[in-house]
């Protein structure tokens, strides 16, 4: 009998309506083509969900994808709806009630894709960001007193814990094993000297455990700038969940459009589903208009089907990612005038010839 795969499947809001139906229909030639099996079900959460309902997903949601496989999602967010929900009620809910603690975004730029670094190609950008995922500067722990009197005060306190940053690093080091075997920890310790300080002792105790693999460690100040400059000095990259966040979209924009970068959300020992989603948005103002560019969507796909096992399935989206990009099968991001459904059939296309 052919392997099936329970996905779970969450368009969101805004180009999450347009873009996971065209990735979807990657998934299905891809399944098709490999001979196994998706069993896909699709869970209509997100800013629209709240509007009509008053939650982001129903009470017993995270039990409800806890048994699928993994989950599909686009992004959650709408213009007329509190931007502090999306990420509380749905977005860090699940990553960290999953304990996805790795937030794998790779960085690369494909063929036929003109990168805002006129100087650099293929060879120089070709990265991963492992962003933590589950604590760091985004677990909202903190208060607001007196906010409207003089004497009002805001705190938001960062949490690093031994065995968060343990896990991430060893999955860092893992990795680079498999790749060009270095890893950079981006950090800011010199100034946040207390958690980043703790988080950069112990993944240089990591390190020794992984000899073959050579470290080092950058302020994030000199990683923008060398994100510009000189990408090609990275390989993988360990760091924490605001930094991971802010640099993703500069990752995204020197591939030539945040519409590219894919990303799997992934607890690694399996224990709880993975979801997998593009790095950028909901984008409210292109939605609606068939012009969004799928392909970090698609890309989602293939590296969710990496993580479920089906490695050939998965560079086999990857090439049909390329092949598009490579013939000029471009959105208006990217300058061409290519549709969202027009690059999704082209892929498509692809995989089934
Ligand atoms: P965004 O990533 O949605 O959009 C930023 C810019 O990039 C926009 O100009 C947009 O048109 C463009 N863009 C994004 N994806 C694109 C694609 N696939 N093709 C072409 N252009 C693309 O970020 P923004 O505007 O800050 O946030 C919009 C909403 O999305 C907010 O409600 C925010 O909270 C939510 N959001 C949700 C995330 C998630 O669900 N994981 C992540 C980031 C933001
Ligand atoms: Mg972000």
């Amino acid at each position: 009998m052919s392997k099936e795969y329970k996905i779970a499947v969450v368009n969101g809001d805004g180009i999450g309506n347009e873009i996971v139906p065209a990735g979807v229909s990657v998934l299905n030639a891809a399944a098709k083509k490999y001979g196994f099996s998706i069993q896909k079900e699709n869970f209509s959460w997100g800013a629209g969900h709240y509007l009509k309902h008053g939650e982001f997903m129903p009470d017993n949601g995270l039990e409800t994808i806890k048994k699928f496989d993994a989950i599909y999602f686009g992004a959650v967010g709408l213009p007329e709806v509190d931007d502090t929900l999306p990420a509380k009620d749905y977005t860090f809910r699940v990553r960290t009630e999953l304990q996805q603690y790795v937030n794998y975004r790779p960085v690369k730029l494909f063929s036929g894709v003109q990168s805002p670094l006129r100087d650099k190609t293929e060879k120089d950008i070709d990265f991963v960001i492992l962003r933590e995922n589950n604590e760091g500067e985004f677990v909202q722990n903190g208060k607001i007193l007196y906010p409207d009197t003089p004497n009002g005060v805001a705190v938001d306190t960062s949490m690093v814990t031994r065995l968060g940053v343990e896990r991430i690093a060893h999955y860092a080091f893992k990795l680079a094993q498999k790749r060009s075997k270095k890893v950079t920890n981006v950090t800011k310790s010199n100034t946040l000297i207390y958690t980043l300080g703790f988080w950069d002792q112990i993944i240089a105790e990591v390190a020794e455990q992984y000899p073959d693999v050579s470290y080092d460690k950058m302020y994030v100040d000199n990683a923008a700038a060398s994100f510009v400059l000189k990408p090609e000095v990275f390989d993988v990259i360990v760091t924490t969940n605001m930094i991971g966040d802010i640099l993703s979209d500069l990752g995204g924009a020197i591939m030539g459009s945040l519409g590219l970068g894919g990303s799997g959300n992934i607890n690694p020992e399996g224990e709880f589903p993975s979801m997998f989603e593009p790095i950028h948005g909901s984008a409210p103002d292109i939605a609606g208009q068939n012009i969004a560019n799928p392909i970090g969507q698609i890309w989602s796909a293939a590296i969710m089907l990496e993580h479920l096992g089906e490695k050939e399935a998965a560079q086999n989206i990857v090439d049909g990612i390329e092949h598009a990009t490579a013939q000029g099968n471009l959105t208006k991001d990217l300058k061409g005038n290519a549709s969202t459904s027009e690059v999704a059939e082209r892929i498509v296309n692809y995989i089934n010839s």
